[in-house]
């Protein structure tokens, strides 16, 4: 099993959409795939499951990623341990977000100062969604958990991007994307050295913590204007760009242990798939998998199809590095 999270500080690069259309291209290549809603703005538990659906997991006897690490949070007891939501015929699994994990945001940063303080309390505390992911994995045989996170450097962020293997990042090759992603590195560096003295001090536990050394595998480029098939002129100067910013502020600062060795850190490319995205938000498929029914007509078929071979290719090469 290999934990997986699309990572960018800021904001709306395209990270929830990546996830969930390679997500479900993994499991159609026979992958078992958890996806974990980490994020409070919950879009990516919106593309999965219908509002009936939602409304059942948000409800009293419900079943979100809140409701897992509740117990903690009022103090009653530990992370509490359920199975996730199973997709009908298929083999995708999903903890559903919730508005509320903002609340455990709070208690994550108290947990961390104990963390650094070598106490066990606070690795118990920061440690609920490893156990809880780890266990429900073990049991279903799941191939890759990927972990769907905020766009920023939070506490929660923090104690699941030290227990990921994979770090990938989605970039858009505009200005402010590539300023925005400056801190990428260095922030992600600095966590992982301070956890690293933090496990260093700390006896033994009895329990799984995050193990803290998450690996930078590769970015992906999102949202390209294209024109004729042509990147267009703005967008490809940018474009350009991008390795130098990833080797400049993600590969050097992160060191040789921090980097996963690859000849070429770009995993590929999502384009801007216009009123497609949001016929496949509103069909909850990923778009390669849309048809005539869901409202494709004329053209659009092709970039359906373009796009299925498109996230394969994807897929596949995300295998390779992964695993
Ligand atoms: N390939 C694409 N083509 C066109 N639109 C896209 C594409 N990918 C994402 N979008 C749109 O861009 C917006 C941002 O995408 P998304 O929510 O996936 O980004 P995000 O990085 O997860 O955002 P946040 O930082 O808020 O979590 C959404 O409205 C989404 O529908
Ligand atoms: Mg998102």
């Amino acid at each position: 099993m290999k934990k997986i999270a699309f990572f960018n500080n800021k904001g709306g690069v395209g990270k929830t959409t990546f996830a969930f259309h390679i997500g479900y291209m993994l499991e159609k290549l026979g992958k078992r795939v958890l996806f974990v809603d980490l994020d409070p703005q919950c879009n990516l538990t919106a593309h999965i499951l219908n509002d009936e659906e939602i409304d059942k997991v948000w409800s009293d006897s419900g079943s979100s990623i809140y409701d897992a690490v509740e117990p903690i949070i009022s103090g009653s007891g530990d992370v509490k341990f359920f199975s996730p939501h199973k997709l009908e015929n298929r083999d995708v699994w999903l903890y559903a977000g919730d508005l509320l994990l903002s609340d455990y945001e709070g208690l994550l940063s108290e947990a961390w100062t104990q963390v650094l303080a070598g106490q066990e309390r606070g690795y118990r505390a920061s440690s609920a969604i490893t156990r809880l992911v780890n266990l429900a994995s073990s049991d279903l045989d799941i191939d890759y958990v990927i972990f769907d996170v905020g766009p920023n450097f939070g506490a929660l962020n923090r104690a699941v991007l030290l227990d990921c293997d994979n770090i990938f990042v989605p970039m858009v090759p505009d200005l402010f994307s590539l300023r925005g992603s400056q801190n990428l590195g260095r922030v992600l560096s600095e966590w992982i050295r301070v956890y690293s003295d933090a496990m260093r001090r700390v006896g033994d536990l009895q329990f799984d913590v995050p193990h803290g050394k998450p690996k930078f595998s590769g970015y992906v480029l999102q949202q390209f204007n294209n024109y004729r098939n042509r990147k267009t002129k703005a967008w490809d100067r940018w474009g350009q760009q991008v390795p130098e910013y990833i080797n400049k502020y993600v590969v050097i600062p992160l060191g040789t242990s921090g980097v996963l060795k690859l000849a070429n850190y770009q995993l590929g490319e999502f384009k801007n798939y216009h009123s497609l995205i949001p016929m496949a938000q509103d069909a909850q498929k990923p778009i390669y998998e849309l048809t005539s029914q869901d409202g494709v007509v004329g053209g659009h078929h092709e970039y359906v199809k373009n796009c299925n071979n498109e996230f394969r290719e994807l897929a596949l090469k995300f295998i390779e590095i992964v695993d």
